[in-house]
């Protein structure tokens, strides 16, 4: 079979299996299978798969064709700068949460070593590339969960960033003093679950969706702990951004505002934390 004709039955199959975008998930796993650059998987269409290469690809499509997410089924992923890896222990990180990390860095600008907690880090994403992109910035993640704080550690020793790591759940209380407290927390609904795609629903840990109420706690903790002036981002669901925007004010917070991400929807919330509190 010809590099062609495998994507092409590829595409097939993942469109009937009810993947959103077949062409390009097919291209992706034929890259992986074959080990090929994005240049090299269209110069050279006519090129034939060795026997091992068509096995390859026809493990990672079967996979893909169960509706496991496509991070994980290639076992990494983009966010901002970085590739991290990625599978069953993490929520694959999302573009939204990019805006959450630039709405952060904005925040953090005229700081020279501030200190970020990240609540609910899962693969690190939020914490490695808020560490990345601000040299100076201290920052300590935690997470309830030990497989993912394995994988968030993981990602820190292969991107060589340094960040902190502890196993904490945020309903036992937060600690210490920062100059921001970052969150994606878990806000899917358990009835929202369900009518979710299976790559959420089947794939993605329960722990890391499903929990709506972790956005009342963690702007009620990060009261605690944040300097005064300092502030609290959180990604929100779509819908939902009026709703923790007052539920920032009532608890204390000051020049709340509502930040979009690139479809234009409003999926961040931020308060500042009144010096006065
Ligand atoms: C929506 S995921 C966000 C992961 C990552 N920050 C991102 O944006 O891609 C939420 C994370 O919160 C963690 N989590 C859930 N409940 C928690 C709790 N009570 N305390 C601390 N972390 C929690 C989950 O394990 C999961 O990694």
């Amino acid at each position: 079979m010809t590099l062609y004709e495998a994507v092409a039955e590829g595409e097939d199959r993942l469109a009937a299996a009810g993947v959103a975008s077949p062409r390009v998930d097919a291209e992706l796993l034929a890259q992986k299978a074959l080990g090929l650059s994005r240049t090299e998987l269209y110069l050279d269409p006519e090129r034939r798969l060795s026997d091992g290469e068509s096995a390859e690809l026809e493990r990672l499509l079967a996979r893909r064709a169960r509706r496991e997410p496509l991070a994980y089924v290639l076992g990494e992923w983009g966010f901002r700068r970085l590739t991290l890896k990625v599978d069953r222990r993490v929520l694959v990180p999302r573009p939204e949460t990019e805006i959450v990390v630039q709405r952060c860095l904005d925040l953090l600008a005229a700081l020279p070593e501030p200190a970020v907690l990240d609540v609910g880090t899962g693969s690190g994403a939020i914490a490695l590339a808020i560490a990345d992109e601000h040299a100076g910035a201290r920052v300590t993640a935690i997470d309830v969960s030990v497989e993912a704080l394995e994988l968030a550690s993981e990602n820190a020793r292969v991107t060589g960033i340094d960040v902190a790591f502890e196993l904490r759940d945020v309903r036992g209380g937060l600690d210490g003093e920062w100059d921001l407290v970052v969150s994606n927390p878990p806000y899917v609904t358990a009835g929202e679950i369900e009518q979710l795609e299976p790559e959420v629903r089947d794939w993605e840990p329960r722990i890391a969706t499903v929990g709506e109420e972790h956005t009342a706690v963690i702007a009620e903790e990060a009261g605690r702990v944040l300097v005064p002036g300092g502030h609290l981002v959180l990604e929100v669901a779509d819908g939902r951004s009026a709703e923790v925007s007052q539920l920032l004010r009532e608890q204390g917070y000051e020049e709340v505002r509502a930040g979009q991400d690139l479809a234009g929807r409003d999926r961040v919330v931020e308060g500042r934390w009144s010096s006065a509190q």
